[in-house]
Parts: structure tokens; C-alpha cells; sequence
């Protein structure tokens, strides 16, 4: 990729290194979610929806993945959108007259639902441009983010609220300001659906360090079945990174690839890895999103009871 491409001024004339890294000390302040992917697995219900909004239970995906952010006391949240996603704009604005309406009905329960996305965090949106993959994406957040560390949340992996792993991960930032990963064991068949870690153990047992990264590998060539799960901490040299890739799996700009070169070395800090083993959720699939419904569903406090008694019955009739 041209570094010019991106505009934002980092290389000068004659220069050709990435520039030396900073020993600033960075808070982690803000959040990122890339949401410009087409949702193509989701088709046709994703042909003038994105699929982001696609519900669980009750609850547009996208909804959740905020909720998570600033759980994790991230308030400030930009998302990457691409074509299509007025739809998930909209939903982070507040709507006056469906509010009054419900408040006229003394509706509150449900009023209170509404102005729930538009109260829960500072959400600013920007356009990818051009849908050239996960790196670019991230990259796209760099004016916004500046010089700082910041979080990366993919909205196909749902993380339980229970298990929460990214207050785990900038605990592991902040305490020795590295980039930090998130990984979880997968079957081995199934590391060529994600990005896939090669590690050494660290003294702490759900921390690891990450010596290499690659993009999706054939199960033969997986350097282990640890698979990077949608969560990240980055350090602000990952723009640096990003901008010098070279367009990797798929002809796309790969977030896994930046990471692999700061893993590589060729950043001053390690990139460690926190393995995850809570309650994680698969909705960029159609069976797991399926799935995610039915195990959120039977959880729900309106809904569980009625839905448990039902999925009972409805087992029973398969056998
Ligand atoms: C992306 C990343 C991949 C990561 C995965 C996690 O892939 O490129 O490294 O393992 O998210 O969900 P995608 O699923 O968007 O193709």
C-alpha cells in the first residue's frame, strides 16, 4: 500500500524506514469496529440490511459489540462503514418521535430500550472508501485515534459480557504497554477460518508471547490451533505498519499481517497473546449465528423460561 494513499503525512521525502518507535506511556481510551464488510455469507437478508443489524434475541449485533467496549471503559467508539449501514447509523441516534409516542403510552420498559444505543457511548462513524480489507479499515481510524493505544472489536465474534476478556487485555497493555492479541483453541480443521498464532508461554498462565502470525493457513501449515478471536489492543506504530503493507490473503491489506511484522520484530516490544476460554459466540456464520440466538435466547429473562420448556419438547421430537 502507498503510504501517501492514506494522506496523513508520516513519511518524508528520502524517507523510506518506519519511523523510530515511541516509549510513550498510552492509556487506552477508544475503541474501533471495523463494520464495512458486505455480510455475503448472510445473503440474501443482508442484501439491503447490514449485517450488523442482524438481531440476537432482541438486540441488533452491532449493539452488543458497543456494550462491550464500554464495559471494558471504553466510551469513545468509532466504526469503520462501508455501503449500505445507514440502517446502523440510525440506530445510535436517538428518535424523538418514537420516544414521545412510548412516553405518551407510559410505555417506559420499552422507552427505556430505545434510548439505550443512542445514551450508551460516544459513537462516531467513517467511511472505509474502499473495501480493501481489515488492515485498511483499521488504518482508516488513525486521525481519530492519534497517538494513542486503542482497541479493535470485530463484530462476527460475540464475547459473553460474563467472561469479560477485554478489560483482561488492556490490564495486560497497560501493565507493560505492548500490543495484546486475543486467542482461543479451536479444532485444528478450523485454523484456515482464522488468523493463526505461533507462541512461547510467559510466567503468566492465560499469557503468551506471539512470534509469528498468519492469515488464514492450511491446516498442514498452522503453526498451532490457537486462531485469533476478534479482539485486539493496538499501540499507534500499528498505523506506521499498516501503512507500509504489501496487500496480503485474498489481495486484501491483512491486520494479522501488520501484527506478524511487529511479532517479527520489528517493533521494539513483544505482541502477546491472552488466551481466552470463556463464553465466545460465532455470529459472522449462519449455524453459529443460529446457535448464538438459541444459547442467548434460552438466557433471557423474558424469554428464557418459555424457549427452554419449547427447545425441550422440540429435542425430544428429533430423537
Ligand atoms: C478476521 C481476521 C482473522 C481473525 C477473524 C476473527 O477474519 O482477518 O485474522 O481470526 O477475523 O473472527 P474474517 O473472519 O473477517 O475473515
Amino acid at each position: 500500500m502507498s503510504r501517501a494513499a492514506h494522506g496523513s503525512g508520516v513519511l518524508h521525502p528520502g524517507e523510506d524506514k518506519l519511523p523510530a518507535m515511541t516509549n510513550q506511556t498510552c492509556a487506552v481510551t477508544k475503541a474501533v469496529i471495523p463494520a464495512a464488510g458486505l455480510g455475503t455469507r448472510f445473503l440474501p437478508a443482508t442484501k439491503a440490511m447490514p449485517k450488523e443489524m442482524l438481531p440476537i434475541v432482541d438486540k441488533p449485533a452491532i449493539q452488543y459489540v458497543v456494550e462491550e467496549a464500554v464495559a471494558a471503559g471504553l466510551p469513545d467508539v468509532l466504526i469503520i462503514t462501508g455501503r449500505n449501514k445507514e440502517n446502523l447509523i440510525s440506530h445510535f441516534d436517538s428518535v424523538p418521535e418514537l420516544e414521545q409516542t412510548l412516553q405518551n403510552k407510559g410505555d417506559n420498559f420499552r422507552l427505556r430500550q430505545v434510548m439505550e444505543a443512542s445514551e450508551l457511548a460516544d459513537v462516531h462513524f467513517l467511511r472505509q472508501g474502499q473495501p480493501l480489507g481489515l488492515g485498511h479499515a483499521v488504518g482508516r481510524a488513525r486521525n481519530h485515534v492519534g497517538n494513542e493505544s486503542f482497541a479493535v472489536l470485530l463484530g462476527d465474534d460475540l464475547i459473553d459480557g460474563r467472561d469479560p476478556l477485554l478489560r483482561r487485555m488492556i490490564e495486560v497493555h497497560d501493565a507493560q504497554q505492548v500490543t495484546v492479541v486475543a486467542l482461543m483453541e479451536v479444532p485444528p480443521e478450523q485454523v484456515n477460518l482464522y488468523g493463526c498464532a505461533a507462541v512461547e508461554p510467559t510466567d503468566e498462565a492465560d499469557v503468551v508471547r506471539i512470534t509469528g502470525l498468519v492469515e488464514k493457513p492450511n491446516p498442514e501449515d498452522a503453526p498451532s490451533n490457537l486462531a485469533v478471536i476478534g479482539r485486539y489492543v493496538l499501540r499507534p506504530e500499528i498505523f506506521d505498519i499498516i501503512e507500509g503493507l504489501e496487500p496480503g490473503r485474498g489481495g486484501e491489506y491483512q491486520l494479522t499481517d501488520a501484527l506478524n511484522h511487529l511479532a517479527l520484530g520489528e517493533g521494539e516490544r513483544p505482541v502477546l497473546g491472552v488466551i481466552f476460554d470463556g463464553r465466545r459466540y460465532d455470529t459472522g456464520d449462519r449455524a453459529e449465528w443460529i446457535k448464538a440466538n438459541l444459547l442467548l435466547g434460552v438466557e433471557h429473562e423474558e424469554l428464557g423460561p418459555e424457549l427452554r420448556e419449547w427447545l425441550v419438547g422440540f429435542v425430544k421430537s428429533l430423537a
